[in-house]
This record gives C-alpha cells, structure tokens and sequence, in this order.
C-alpha cells in the first residue's frame, strides 16, 4: 500500500492552474492514490468537481460526484486523459462556482452534451456520451486542464461584479509569496 496521500487545494492566482496539462503516462498504485486523495479533498470541501491541477498537479485527471456526496459513491467518474471529441445540444447558462475561486460565482454558457473519450483509473477505455449537470461539470473540470478558469468565461457584467472577490485573492497570493 502507498501511504495515504493529503492535498490542499490550489487558489487563484498559483501558476499551475493556468498550465495546459500533461497526460498521465502510468496506470499504476500513485495514480490510484492520487484520485482517491482528489475525491477525499473534493468532498471535504463540498465540491461537485475537481481537476488535478486544483491540487498542484500537472497532469490530465479529473474526478467528480453530482452530488458532492461520499455517500454515493456510485456517482464518482474519475477521466484521465479525457478528451472533448463532440460538444452538442443548446448552448445553456448556468450559475458555476470553483473551488479555486472561493466566493466567485457566475453565469457560464455551455452546450447540453458533450461526447468524452478517456480512461479510467485502471487504464481501460471509456467513450461516453454525458447531458445534464455531469456534462456541465466535466466541461469545467475539462477546461482546468487546459489551463483555462471560471474567470475567462464570465460575462463582463459578473467579472465586474466579481472584480473585489477576485482582486482579494490576488493580494493573498501576493502575501503569502511575500
Ligand atoms: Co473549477
């Protein structure tokens, strides 16, 4: 058994959340350990989604629960390596938050569905069709992977309106660098 990873989570403005990862090469017991400890973190902090570089990892993995809720287990998806190969339906708006951007939220247009393929985390191939909120949600946890973030898809009304939250995360970014 690897010893148990514990993660923390990455805020804006850290640099590692504006890398467009790298895929993961093996399959192996540290991969397993790193999504476990990614769901561990995710329900800890009340979150639907959570892409590896929220943890400080450069590497293409994302996990997510609808729910939020360890108790459901049977709603966790773990991708690696995803990739977007179709986005359809009606572009929608939505209210997302992110867990790198405490206290900023906003209307996000995305399309209903989108078509994934990928592997899970023991290596074998998933293709897959995803509609609803899980679509929403892998469409954000897809977009940390490319180094892309809840702010760049704001409209300029909410970035306005979110302009001190997001200022103050700057400046403690700032300071705890200093
Ligand atoms: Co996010």
């Amino acid at each position: 058994m690897p010893p148990a990873l514990e993660y923390s989570l990455t805020l804006y403005p850290e640099p590692v959340l504006r890398k467009r990862t790298q895929p993961v090469a093996a399959f192996d017991e540290a991969l397993q350990a790193t999504v476990d400890a990614m769901y561990e973190l995710m329900f800890k902090s009340r979150g639907v989604g959570l892409a590896a570089p929220q943890v400080g990892l450069d590497q293409r993995i994302l996990v997510l629960n609808d729910k939020g809720d360890p108790e459901q287990p049977d709603l966790n998806l773990t991708l690696i390596n995803p990739t977007i190969v179709a986005r359809t339906g009606a572009k929608t708006k939505f209210e997302e938050g992110c867990l790198s951007f405490p206290g900023i939220y906003g209307e996000v247009e995305r399309p209903e569905r989108c078509t994934v393929e990928a592997f899970d985390v023991q290596g074998n191939p998933i293709r897959a069709e995803y509609d609803g909120f899980r679509s929403r949600i892998i469409q954000h946890e897809f977009d940390h992977l490319e180094g892309i973030l809840l702010v760049d898809r704001l409209s300029p009304a909410d970035k306005l309106r979110n302009k001190p939250a997001l200022q103050e995360l700057v400046d403690r970014y700032k300071a705890a660098q200093a």
